[in-house]
C-alpha cells in the first residue's frame, strides 16, 4: 500500500523528451512523454484492447499510436482515431492518464484521485530562486529495496559514523543525543554537536577556521522526501534555537524517493547551499561526493532488504529508530485514511 494522494518525483525534468519513456512507479506502468510545446504527458503503458504497452508503439504529433493495431490517444488518454473500425471508437477506448508537472528542474506526478491533484500542494524548495545560493546537478540512482528503508536511513544521523566514515561522519556523530520532534509533514530528528571538526566533506567547503557547532537535520515529509540540513557555525554561535550568522554554513540536501514497486526505489537528489552560487567545481565537487556516499547507503540499504526479508531470528529496535518508527507509524495512518476514503467512495 502506498500514499496516492500526494505528488512524487517521477524523474529528473531534463529526462523526458518526445518520445515514449515507459516508467514503473507504485506498481504501475506509466508511460511518459511531451507534447511538441514541451507540455509533459503521464498515460498507462497499456492499450485497453489488449494491454500492449503504448510506450512500444508511436509518438505522432501531441498522440500515442499503438503499436499493434493503431488506437490512437491523445495526452488526456482520450481516443482520437481507431483506424480498423473509423467512425466506431469503442465507448471504453479511454486510457488513464496521471496530473504531471514540472518543477524545480523534476518532473512531478500525482498518482492517486486526478480530481484532488493541486499543484500547490508540490513539495516546496525554500530558496530555490534565491541567487546566493548553489544548486548541484544531483542525480538518480536505483535501489533494490523497499522506500521505506531508504526512509529510516534518511531519519537516521547516526549511520553516517559508521557508513560514510570519509565523508559524512565526524565527532558525536555516533553517540550524542537525539531529538525527534513531529510536524505537520512528517517528522525531524536532529542533534548540535558542539566544537567539533567539520566532517570531512564539508572541511573545504565551509569558510571559516577552526572548530565548529554542528546541526545535523534530518526530515522526512510525506510521502517520501527527506530534507537533509547541514548546518556548520563558528563555535558558540550554534545550538538550538540559534540564528545563522553571517559566516554559518548551510547545505540542504533533498532526497526524493518514489517507490518502483516493493522491491525497488528510485532515489533522486540534488544540494542546496547558501554559499558560491556560481562556482561550478564546488557543485561538481559536492556532487560527486553525494554519489560516492549514496552508494555507500545503497550496498547497506539492499542487504538490509534482503536481510529483514531472509530474517530466522527475529530482529530488534533501537533509540536510534525512534524517528523512523514515527514517521512509518504516522504514513501508514495516512495510507489507512485514504484507503477508508477510497472504500467510501465506491
Ligand atoms: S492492442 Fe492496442 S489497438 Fe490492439
Ligand atoms: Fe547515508
Amino acid at each position: 500500500m502506498y500514499l496516492r494522494n500526494c505528488w512524487y518525483v517521477a524523474g529528473w525534468s531534463r529526462d523526458y523528451e518526445r518520445s515514449l519513456k515507459p516508467q514503473k512507479l507504485l506498481g504501475e506502468n506509466v508511460v511518459f512523454y511531451r507534447q511538441a510545446d514541451g507540455t509533459p504527458v503521464a498515460l498507462e503503458d497499456a492499450c485497453p484492447h489488449r494491454k500492449l504497452p503504448l510506450s512500444m508503439g508511436q509518438l505522432e504529433g501531441d498522440t500515442v499510436v499503438c503499436g499493434y493495431h493503431g488506437l490512437t490517444f491523445d495526452g488526456t488518454g482520450r481516443c482520437t482515431d481507431s483506424p480498423t473500425q473509423r467512425g466506431m471508437t469503442p465507448r471504453r477506448a479511454v486510457v488513464k492518464s496521471y496530473p504531471v508537472a514540472d518543477r524545480y528542474g523534476l518532473l512531478w506526478i500525482w498518482m492517486g484521485d486526478p480530481e484532488q491533484a493541486d499543484r500547490d500542494e508540490i513539495f516546496e524548495i525554500e530558496n530555490y530562486d534565491n541567487p546566493a545560493w548553489g544548486c548541484t546537478d544531483g542525480g538518480v540512482l536505483s535501489m533494490e529495496c523497499n522506500y521505506l528503508w531508504v526512509v529510516d536511513n534518511l531519519l537516521d544521523p547516526s549511520h553516517v559514523a559508521w557508513v560514510h566514515v570519509t565523508s559524512f561522519a565526524g565527532a558525536g556523530t555516533d553517540d550524542q543525543p537525539l531529538t525527534m520532534d513531529k510536524t505537520d509533514r512528517g517528522v525531524i530528528v536532529a542533534r548540535w554537536i558542539s566544537g567539533a571538526e567539520p566532517s570531512p566533506y564539508y572541511k573545504d567547503l565551509v569558510r571559516f577556521e577552526g572548530a565548529c557547532d554542528r546541526l545535523q537535520h534530518y526530515e522526512m515529509c510525506f510521502p517520501a522526501i527527506a530534507l537533509n540540513k547541514s548546518i556548520y557555525t563558528p563555535v558558540g554561535t550554534g545550538g538550538p534555537g540559534s540564528e545563522p550568522v553571517e559566516k554559518t554554513y548551510i547545505n540542504i540536501s533533498y532526497n526524493f524517493m518514489t517507490p518502483i514497486d516493493e522491491n525497488t526505489t528510485q532515489y533522486i537528489w540534488f544540494q542546496h547551499r547558501n554559499t558560491d552560487p556560481h562556482d561550478a567545481a564546488i557543485s561538481k565537487k559536492m556532487n560527486d561526493g553525494a554519489i560516492m556516499a549514496f552508494h555507500e547507503d545503497k550496498v547497506v540499504l539492499e542487504a538490509v532488504h534482503k536481510g529483514m526479508a531472509e530474517m530466522k531470528t527475529p530482529n530488534i529496535d533501537m533509540g536510534l529508530d525512534l524517528g523512523a518508527k514515527t514517521f512509518r507509524m504516522l504514513l501508514n495512518r495516512r495510507i489507512e485514511a485514504e484507503q477508508d476514503q477510497i472504500a467510501a467512495a465506491e
